[in-house]
């Protein structure tokens, strides 16, 4: 297996203390240990995404999409986790002839080794790269990966786990003339919180805690719908955890006290009306849409771009 590391484990180890520290864990935490991507995997197999399933093998099965992409092709997946979205169409890419070669980039261990043994079981050239795709230095390194044109990646919402109009304007920078993005969005629906309020994303959000000693006992978790006054139609859902005793916990070399009554912010996700996801690719992002695929259950939609 044949993986880059610009982002090592010790680095991530240390990230996490801080974080804890500051009482806030951004996204990467929540598929670090092979409890959380375990907990991601039932999560990504629970009845919310089976829609988005259904949004990418629309796009795979499009013969307009796959006539675009001359041999070879090279894929770089922004967030890739076990890769299985990503297959969809790199399937549909090899039935029609094309060449693949396959960039899954994540920050997690186990799903980069997941995506890469998966890829390769399928007979797909495949180098994987261990990479934080909220820095700009790394998401560079990665797509510098393969000459252009290249097709990106972006599935499960990953986009929206990141401030999206930062991160849109980061990953705009890397595509050049010829290149594609492939992004997928969360659209907020009626039931959108209670869809979320699930055992599984329970599990899912709890994990990283599960793995410093916290336990259900110590407080409780809560999922909060929010908007995102900066645009019209940008809406989230936000975790936290509130401590309802003392918690003392153990990261690295440290102690860290958290007292009673204390939040710990968690992992967020961004939702869009269909003209907000929109807006931010083609005019917040500076891309053009050329199709899009909405999913039959209304909840997601993958969109593909160019400069
Ligand atoms: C919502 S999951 C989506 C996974 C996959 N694309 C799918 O459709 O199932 C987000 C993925 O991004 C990865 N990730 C989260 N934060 C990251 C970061 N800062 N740098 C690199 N990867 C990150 C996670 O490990 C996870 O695999």
């Amino acid at each position: 297996m044949d993986v880059e590391v610009l982002l090592t484990e010790s680095e991530i180890a240390q990230e996490f203390a801080e974080a804890i520290e500051a009482r806030d864990l951004p996204e990467k935490f929540f598929y670090w240990s092979a409890l959380s991507a375990q907990a991601w995997t039932a999560v990504s197999k629970s009845p919310l995404y089976q829609g988005l399933v259904r949004s990418w093998a629309g796009l795979a099965a499009n013969p307009e999409v796959i006539a675009q992409f001359k041999s070879p092709v090279s894929v770089i997946s922004l967030g890739a986790g076990d890769g299985s979205r990503d297959r969809l169409l790199m399937e549909a890419l090899r039935a029609a002839r094309r060449a693949v070669k396959y960039f899954p980039v994540d920050a997690s261990q186990t799903l980069i080794e997941a995506a890469c043994s998966a890829a390769e079981e399928a007979d797909i050239e495949v180098q994987g790269i261990k990479a934080d795709i909220s820095s700009s230095v790394h998401l560079l390194l990665a797509s510098d990966a393969a000459e252009s044109p290249k097709v990106f990646l972006m599935s499960g919402n990953t986009l929206g786990a990141f401030d999206p109009l930062d991160q849109i304007k980061q990953v705009a920078q890397a595509l050049h003339s010829g290149d594609r993005l492939i992004v997928d969005g969360e659209l907020l629906c009626e039931d959108t919180v209670a869809a979320h309020d699930t055992l599984e994303n329970k599990a899912f959000a709890f994990a990283p805690l599960v793995g410093v000693g916290i336990t259900g006992e110590d407080g409780v978790l809560r999922f909060e719908q929010k908007r995102d006054e900066r645009h019209e139609g940008l809406h989230l859902i936000t975790r936290n955890f509130k401590t309802e005793r003392d918690v003392r916990i153990t990261t690295l070399s440290n102690e860290i006290e958290i007292p009673r009554g204390e939040r710990i912010s968690l992992n967020f996700n961004y939702l869009y009306t269909r003209e907000a996801f929109r807006w931010l690719l083609s005019e917040h992002g500076a891309l053009k849409i050329q199709t899009e695929f909405p999913s039959p259950d209304g909840r997601f939609v993958t969109a593909v771009c160019m400069k």
